[in-house]
């Protein structure tokens, strides 16, 4: 079969987040601005300059703030259509719910992206594998240090998917599964409609149970899941810097990207891929280094903020330090605090100034 000219999207949306909790208790994550525009619109760039012209958004957990943003697609040369799930169907019951949405043949090709990952990999010779190989299934494989965190999956030497081994304790190889599958579409249909249905654990297993055809198209292009505070503040400064390119970022890669109406005072530093968002203030003698900053946040004279994210509306002290720290919306860290390793706080939070200090050793 010929490359279709008109591929349709699945993007799975619907998830609560939790590990980047507190930054998706009020914005979902592939809403999260990430370099300067929400995070899908990286992921939608991608998939439009790989030819997908339709995209259905299964959705979920805050469902409403997809359409409010993206709307019908038009201005991003997509057609964009949103399913919402009134309890959460899991990976494959949400895919199984979507399918319906869709308008292609049974034996076309449809692209089926999980929301929360970065890819540099070819989507375009993933299709071109997954149509010489007649797969039912295309999966992307991306090798990791720690495999037993993901979906671990084994290949044949013809490239054949062997085995689906959801976070297993024991993996038998570092290649996993990265997000991004191509289903014949007619496969969609088995996954069983109507109860939450998990496509990891469930669906690939099944599959391959029944002997289906998956092949892998495996590689060792950039690959980042963000569904962490210290894995998404690092996407959004890979994609700021050019590590990952992306049509989508609203300027040119570099040290720092200062969104329009944002301010930096002339002796701050904002650096290592640091993104800036509209209305905020960098106050002087501050640096940002490495970090995420929403819009209208005040970062105080002198203040220290590395790898870190901050967001909407939060207010950083004068001579405060962040390191690895996550600062929900509204909230204020008072003057002189000190926040490491991975600290949180929750939105709408005031810290009084000097609460919290590690000792100078530290
Ligand atoms: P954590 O709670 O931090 O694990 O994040 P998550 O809820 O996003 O779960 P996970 O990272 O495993 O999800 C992978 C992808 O599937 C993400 O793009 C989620 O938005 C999406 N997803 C997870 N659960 C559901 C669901 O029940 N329905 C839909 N439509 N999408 C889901």
């Amino acid at each position: 079969m010929n490359p279709p000219n008109k591929l349709e999207a699945i993007v799975l949306v619907g998830g609560r987040g939790t590990r980047l909790r507190p930054l998706t208790v009020t914005v979902p994550k592939p809403m999260l601005p990430t370099a300067g525009v929400p995070f899908l619109a990286h992921l939608f760039a991608r998939a439009r300059a790989a030819g997908v012209t339709r995209i259905v958004l299964a959705t979920c957990y805050r469902s409403e703030t997809f359409e409010e943003s993206f709307g019908d697609g038009a201005g991003l040369g997509l057609e964009l259509e949103y399913v919402r799930e009134d309890e959460p169907l899991g990976t494959g019951g949400g895919i199984r719910n979507a399918a319906s949405w869709l308008r292609s043949g049974p034996d076309e090709p449809v692209l089926v992206l999980n929301g929360d990952i970065l890819s540099g990999h070819d989507l375009g010779a993933q299709l071109a594998l997954h149509l010489s190989s007649d797969a039912d299934v295309t999966l992307h494989l991306t090798e990791v240090p720690e495999p037993g965190r993901f979906g671990c999956v084994p290949t044949e030497p013809s490239g054949r998917v062997a085995a689906f081994l959801e976070k297993t304790q024991r993996p038998v190889t570092n290649r996993i599964n990265a997000g991004c599958y191509i289903f014949r579409r007619s496969v969609l249909s088995e996954i069983p409609a109507g109860r939450a249905v998990s496509a990891e654990r469930e669906t690939f297993p099944a599959l391959i149970e029944r002997g289906a055809r998956l092949m892998a198209y495996a590689d060792d292009a950039y690959w980042l899941d963000v569904g962490t505070p210290s894995t998404f503040v690092r996407g959004s400064c890979d994609l700021v810097l050019g590590c990952l390119e992306s049509p989508a970022l609203p300027g040119r890669p570099g040290e720092a990207l200062l969104l329009p109406g944002s301010s930096v005072a002339p002796d701050a530093v904002v650096c290592g891929g640091s993104a800036v968002g509209q209305g905020s203030v960098v106050g002087p003698g501050a640096r940002v280094e490495g970090s995420v900053v929403f819009d209208d946040v005040e970062v105080g004279p002198g203040a220290r903020v590395r790898g870190s994210a901050l967001a909407r509306g939060a207010r950083v002290g004068d001579e405060t330090v962040l390191d690895g720290a996550v600062v929900g919306e509204g909230s204020v860290i008072g003057p002189g605090n000190e926040l490491r390793h991975g600290a949180r706080v929750w939105p709408d939070v005031t810290l009084p100034a000097g609460a919290i200090r590690f000792s100078s050793d530290l």
